[in-house]
C-alpha cells in the first residue's frame, strides 16, 4: 500500500473537501465530469428496472445517474467509507421512487450477498482504494452473472503533445486553483495527480481486471483520453 492509500488518510482527506467537493469538480474539469458519468453508466449497460450499485459514490453524482437510468422502477445505492461525503450526497438524492439510497460501506468488505447487482460502478474512487485488487473483485462479487462493472478513471492522455499541454494544466494549474478554493486542506489536489500518474495505465488496469476474473473487458475513452472507462463482465461461474 501506498502510504497515501492508507484508508484513514484517504477518508480525512475527503472529509476535508467535501463541502467543496462538487463545485471544483465542475470547475476544474470544465464541467466534462457530468458527461463521463452519464457515458460511465452507458457503458454499464444499466436498464430501467434494474438493481444497481456505486462504490466510492462520494456525494452521489454518479448515483444520480444510474438511477436516472435504472428509472422509477429500479433501485439504485451508493456506498462510500467517508460520512461527511454520504452526507452531503444524501442530500443532494432526495427520496423520490427511484432515487438512490446511499449508505456507509468500505469498497473492500460490502454488506451486500454475491450476485445480486445488474450493474456495479465507481467513478474515480477505484484509484484511492488502498488494495485495488480487492476492490474489483469485491465489487465484481456483489455483481449478477452476466452483469457489468464498470470503472471510470482518469489516465494519462496516450498522444504526446496533447499529454504536454493537459500536464500543464493537470500538474500545475489544478494544484493551486483546486487548494486556493478548498484551503489548501491536506494538499488533496496536489494527490489528485500524483495519484493518477501512479495508478495503473489504461492496459494495466485491463489486464488487472481480467485477472480479477471479469470477461469481455474493453476500455472506452472520452476527452482525448484522458479519462477512462473500463468495462468487464462477471461470468456465470464465479470461484
Ligand atoms: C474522488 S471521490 C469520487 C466520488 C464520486 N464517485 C464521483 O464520481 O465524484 C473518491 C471517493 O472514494 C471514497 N473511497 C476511497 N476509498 C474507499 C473505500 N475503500 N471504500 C469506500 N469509499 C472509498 C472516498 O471517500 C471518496 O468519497
Amino acid at each position: 500500500m501506498q502510504p497515501m492509500q492508507e484508508p484513514a488518510r484517504i477518508r480525512g482527506m475527503f472529509a476535508a473537501i467535501a463541502g467543496t467537493y462538487d463545485v471544483l469538480n465542475h470547475v476544474l474539469s470544465l464541467n466534462q465530469d457530468k458527461g463521463w458519468r452519464r457515458f460511465a453508466v452507458k457503458a454499464a449497460g444499466v436498464r430501467p428496472g434494474d438493481r444497481v450499485l456505486d462504490v466510492c459514490t462520494g456525494t452521489a453524482d454518479l448515483a444520480i445517474e444510474l438511477a436516472a437510468a435504472a428509472g422509477a422502477g429500479g433501485t439504485t445505492i451508493g456506498t462510500d467509507f467517508c460520512e461527511e461525503m454520504v452526507r452531503l450526497g444524501s442530500d443532494k438524492v432526495g427520496d423520490e421512487r427511484g432515487a438512490p439510497r446511499l449508505g456507509v460501506a468500505d469498497t473492500l468488505r460490502l454488506p451486500f450477498r454475491s450476485g445480486v447487482f445488474r450493474a456495479v460502478t465507481v467513478g474515480f474512487g477505484i484509484r484511492n482504494v488502498a488494495d485495488l485488487r480487492s476492490g474489483i473483485r469485491e465489487m465484481a462479487r456483489v455483481t449478477a452473472p452476466g452483469g457489468r462493472i464498470a470503472i471510470l478513471e482518469f489516465t494519462q492522455p496516450a498522444n504526446p503533445l496533447f499529454r504536454f499541454v493537459y500536464y500543464v494544466y493537470f500538474l500545475i494549474l489544478l494544484p493551486i486553483l483546486g487548494n486556493l478554493v478548498a484551503g489548501g486542506k491536506r494538499n488533496a489536489y496536489g494527490y489528485l495527480p500524483r495519484s493518477v500518474l501512479s495508478f495503473p495505465d489504461r492496459h494495466e488496469l485491463a489486464r488487472i481486471v481480467e485477472e480479477c476474473g471479469l470477461e469481455d473487458v474493453h476500455v472506452l475513452t472520452q476527452t482525448f483520453g484522458i479519462v477512462t472507462v473500463h468495462v468487464g463482465t462477471r461470468p456465470e461461474s464465479w470461484a
